[in-house]
């Protein structure tokens, strides 16, 4: 194992499965998956079954995130999840944003990462992240970036469709990248420029096809 990850609002392991089936180099080594007044735990009880031969029992916390002290976290080299959603739906006229009950999970994300530091952060999210609140559209999303540029992260994101990438269905996801000023990554797309380093570069761009269409005038 040369990486390590800490999978937030795991679910039933979205991110364990694409991460540690791209190489045996990963290895996920905490993870969190918690649903709220719920007495039992379908997709815990899931996940544990799935993962419990790949690793320790330890390695899986069926607790609300907001009550895991950090000290419980073990050191990794990325930190990934899908924080809830529900309060980023800016078709509901009701929904606070990163205000409301679920949006301010995010700022158990920005606790543990203050605390962690690791190198590296990928997050999903609804599309419409992008646009909540309605009364203010843009504004989570520029709070989410500004924490992380706080805490030393670059940060890249995409809006990707997985309908785009050969699968039955229309999936419109944002997809959050941030690297720490502290590892060569980083460095490395510093000396570049931005538009070389979005292009051709970066996260999203070296693994996604992207192309430049140019507008006829
Ligand atoms: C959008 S889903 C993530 C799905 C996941 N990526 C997967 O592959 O299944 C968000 C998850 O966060 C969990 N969750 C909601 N509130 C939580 C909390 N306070 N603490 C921990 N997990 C929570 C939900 O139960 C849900 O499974």
């Amino acid at each position: 194992m040369k990486y390590t990850i800490c999978e937030l609002f795991a679910g039933v392991g979205g991110f364990r499965v694409g991460f540690e089936k791209s190489s045996s180099d990963w290895k996920t080594v905490w993870a969190n998956q918690w649903e709220p007044s719920k007495k039992v735990q379908y997709a815990f009880e899931c996940y544990k079954s799935h993962f419990e031969t790949s690793g320790g029992i330890n390695e899986f916390s069926n607790m609300d995130i907001s009550k895991v002290p950090e000290e419980h976290i073990p050191k990794h080299t990325i930190l990934v999840g899908g924080f809830p959603c529900q309060d980023y739906s800016v078709a509901s006229t009701g929904a606070k944003g990163i205000q409301g009950k679920k949006g301010v999970l995010w700022w158990e994300i920005e606790r543990i990462l203050e605390a962690k530091r690791p190198p590296f952060v990928l997050l999903e999210n609804v599309d419409r992240l992008l646009k909540s609140p309605s009364t203010q559209r843009g504004r989570d999303f520029g709070i989410i970036i500004n924490c992380l540029a706080k805490l030393g992260y670059a940060v890249e994101w995409r809006v990707i469709n997985a309908a785009e990438y050969g699968f039955q269905q229309r999936r419109r996801r944002t997809f959050i990248f941030a690297v720490h000023n502290t590892t060569n990554y980083y460095k490395e797309l510093e000396n570049q420029s931005v538009y070389e380093e979005l292009q051709n570069l970066g996260f999203f761009s070296s693994i996604l096809m992207w192309k430049l269409f140019q507008v006829k005038q």
